[in-house]
């Protein structure tokens, strides 16, 4: 064909705040994660969630297209040159049925304004910090453990995270060990590595510490497992994510021992956020 022939100079089409997929890793049938291109412009604290996603179908009446977005918590630290999220794969989810096959070099949609609880300012000083997760509520907690601004801050963080399945634990457990290994963490992580403590359970397969997390610590095993005092609203934070039952259920169990809902406005003793979920 003639190079001036429309088909061939036609534009290569890009989406509105369109970021470039760099890698992606599948874990399960049901979890993948996948890093795509950082905006130059783009600031936010640790634990903080974007909005992300495709461009939709076509609308059968106007063949217009619109952005199918949903809110994903970034899982990469603020220093980190790339973004990195961790995503459930539903089936007949709008987005996740069609986020699943992504590739790198494709492309996904990015609105740059990140917003969130899950952030250092929402709380107020503190000696121990907990980060308690389920399934793909980890993902705010990826970024926050890998802020060495989490390690001037607590002398103690414990990271729970709840899955049915072993396999699901896979990402936290992997993030946990490589940050034990990383020279640069070992000398935020003191001695004993001690200071990033990782309490995985299970519920629906057999694995070493069985059972939901709500449950462990409402009878103390957590406590004496991990050999700590009963949570103490003097020295104890927690941020969480998880399902809205989760959120619910460790929402009533940590004000039962005394400690209160923060904001970015207000800072308290916990923070809360929804995982996304479908
Ligand atoms: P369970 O298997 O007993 O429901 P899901 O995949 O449904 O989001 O759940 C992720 C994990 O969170 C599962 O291990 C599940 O346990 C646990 N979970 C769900 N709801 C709650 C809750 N209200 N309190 C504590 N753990 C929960």
């Amino acid at each position: 064909r003639p190079l001036t022939d429309t088909a061939t100079v036609r534009p290569v089409p890009t989406l509105p705040d369109a970021q470039t997929v760099t890698e992606v890793q599948h874990y399960t049938d049901r979890l993948f994660r996948f890093r795509v291109t950082r905006p130059q412009s783009l600031r936010f604290r640790s634990g903080e969630f974007v909005m992300i996603g495709l461009m939709g179908d076509p609308d059968p009446a106007t063949g217009r297209q619109k952005p199918l977005l949903r809110a994903y918590s970034i899982a990469s630290p603020s220093w980190d040159d790339e973004l990195e999220f961790y995503s459930i794969k539903v089936p007949d989810g709008p987005l996740t049925s069609r986020l699943q096959h992504i590739e790198e070099g494709d492309q996904i949609i990015l609105r740059p304004k990140p917003v969130g609880t899950l952030v250092h300012d929402a709380l107020l000083p503190g000696k121990r910090l907990w980060l308690f997760a389920t399934g793909t509520g980890f993902a705010p907690f990826a970024s926050i453990i890998r802020d060495p601004e989490t390690y001037e801050r607590f002398d103690e963080i414990i990271v729970t995270h709840t899955c049915r399945e072993v396999a699901e634990l896979t990402y936290s457990r992997e993030m946990i060990e490589g940050l034990r290994q990383d020279e640069l963490m070992q000398e935020l992580l003191g001695d004993g590595l001690d200071k990033l403590r990782y309490y995985p359970t299970t519920t629906r397969e057999e694995s070493p510490k069985m059972g939901r997390i709500t449950t462990l610590l409402e009878s103390g095993e957590v406590q004496s497992d991990l050999g700590l005092p009963p949570l103490d609203p003097a020295v104890d934070r927690a941020m969480v994510c998880g399902s809205l039952e989760f959120n619910h259920d460790i929402k009533a169990l940590l004000e039962g021992a005394g400690l209160h809902e923060g904001a970015n406005s207000e800072p308290a003793e916990f923070v809360i956020e929804k995982a996304f979920v479908g």
